[in-house]
């Protein structure tokens, strides 16, 4: 039996985040560079993408690329960097085909400039979809987008737009870069890895973190379906007490 079919449908993350980790690994135990391990990352990726959107999420949101990650060797950050370029422009038809819509976050204008005009390409032409909103992380940590939460903040206090010294926990989420999503309810995150790696650290408050040992490239469609089945069989209380939760 599949977890599909565990699924209960009315109950399903509105929200999915994923940290997609273990793609050089996976590429040592074939005896292969690490550059070969986020080629077939890609395939996990329409996976995770295709098996979300035919359950109905609404946002499926990917970290791709972390700040952290430009401190990798060149020759990696740049394979990467010709894979997101190449990805993107090969799926912009499957894309509107599905209905689905790209959307990044992070600090684009760090990205190359051939990627960065790209990208923005391809989120003006999927822009009209909305069966479900896929969302890069590339260049992305959340330290830097609470900083440069705060920098605008600051921007927006000096000319006036906004009243200093009286900021909301909603306002200040208008001035992060998930400010059109609502907080994920399920994170996953693969390779075995239990840390969240400076991702939405603001948003995940209360989100239910699912860890698997399955490397990034062996993630299947089934093992979507099993994570959310686990966070179905959760109990959220949000500080509450589980009775206050039945009544
Ligand atoms: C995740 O896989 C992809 C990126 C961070 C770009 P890794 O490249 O981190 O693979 P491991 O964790 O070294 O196995
Ligand atoms: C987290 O993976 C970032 C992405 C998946 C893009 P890393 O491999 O960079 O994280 P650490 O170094 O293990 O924390
Ligand atoms: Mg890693």
């Amino acid at each position: 039996m599949s977890f599909k079919d565990k699924i209960i449908k009315d109950k399903l993350p509105v929200h999915i985040a994923i940290i997609m980790d273990g793609n050089g690994r996976w590429a040592a135990k074939q005896g292969k560079d690490r550059v070969f391990g986020h080629h077939h990352g890609v395939d996990a990726v329409r996976a995770a993408s295709e098996a979300a959107a035919e359950l109905g999420v609404k946002y499926l949101t990917l970290y791709a690329f972390s700040t952290e990650n430009w401190n990798r060797p060149k020759f990696e950050v740049d394979a990467l960097m010709t894979l997101f370029v190449e990805t993107i422009q090969n799926e912009i038809e499957t894309l509107n085909k599905n209905n689905i819509r790209l959307n990044a976050i992070g600090d684009l204008k760090s990205l190359p400039d051939d990627n960065y005009s790209k990208l923005m390409a391809t989120l003006e032409e999927t822009k009209k979809n909305d069966r479900m909103m896929l969302t890069l992380a590339m260049s992305y940590s959340s330290r830097w987008e609470i900083t440069d939460a705060v920098n605008k903040i600051l921007d927006d206090t000096k000319s006036g737009k906004i009243n200093a010294g009286n900021i909301s926990e909603s306002q200040f989420s208008e001035y992060l870069n998930t400010s059109q999503m609502p907080d994920p309810e399920l994170l996953i995150r693969t390779s075995g890895e239990m840390r969240i790696s400076n991702f939405l650290l603001w948003q995940i408050a209360y989100t239910e973190l699912f860890f698997t040992s399955k490397l990034w490239p062996e993630f299947t469609k089934e093992d979507l379906y099993e994570a959310i089945v686990d966070y179905q069989n959760r109990e959220r209380r949000f500080g509450l007490t589980s009775e206050q939760i039945k009544s």
